[in-house]
């Protein structure tokens, strides 16, 4: 495991991720990989068709596969995760036991204001109105924290700044 180097950026939708990840891997010199454009390369489809075709059951199976698969092959990556990669399947052990798991926390308010712009990209918040779109994000929040919580380093992504992330990171990896 030592010597794989995986960093794992998880947290909730919107939480930037993807754009906070690519600019840790560029700051270390290291691969990045976007885990939904990964098994969306594979599948040759968008994650939503894939949600939509297959439902959330397969579709947390296939984010599982895609996950071992990005773990086995590569080192020296950041990973960007999907919003619910550590809430399935013993998904957080596997993390954990391969890397060092960095949780981007934000607030629902603040994942709300985020979000609320561009649901229609992601399935699980598509279609839901203002009032119940704010309800869902803090009740689904409440319980992935349980898993984001168990993450090896938490940091506040309202305040994440790529060079303090590189000094959290780097005496692990
Ligand atoms: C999901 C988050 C999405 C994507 C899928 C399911 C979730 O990724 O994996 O739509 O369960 O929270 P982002 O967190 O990158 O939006």
């Amino acid at each position: 495991m030592e010597d794989k180097k995986l960093i794992f950026l998880c947290g909730f939708m919107g939480c930037g991720k993807t754009t906070q990840g690519k600019k840790l891997a560029k700051a270390l010199g290291y691969h990045f990989i976007d885990l939904d454009e990964y098994t969306a390369n594979k599948y040759d489809k968008d994650i939503t068709d894939i949600f939509q075709e297959f439902g959330e059951d397969e579709f947390r199976k296939i984010e599982t596969t895609s996950l071992t698969e990005c773990i086995t092959d590569n080192m020296k990556t950041v990973i960007a995760l999907g919003g619910g990669t550590p809430c399935f399947n013993n998904n957080i052990d596997l993390l954990k036991k391969s890397g060092t798991v960095v949780y981007l926390k934000m607030s629902a308010d603040d994942l709300y204001k985020r979000l609320f712009k561009e649901t229609a990209k992601r399935p699980l918040v598509a279609n839901k109105e203002t009032d119940e779109l704010y309800v869902y994000i803090k009740d689904l929040l409440a319980k992935r924290e349980v898993f984001y919580n168990q993450a090896t380093i938490s940091v506040d992504g309202n305040l994440y700044e790529v060079d303090e992330m590189k000094q959290l990171v780097s005496p692990k990896v």
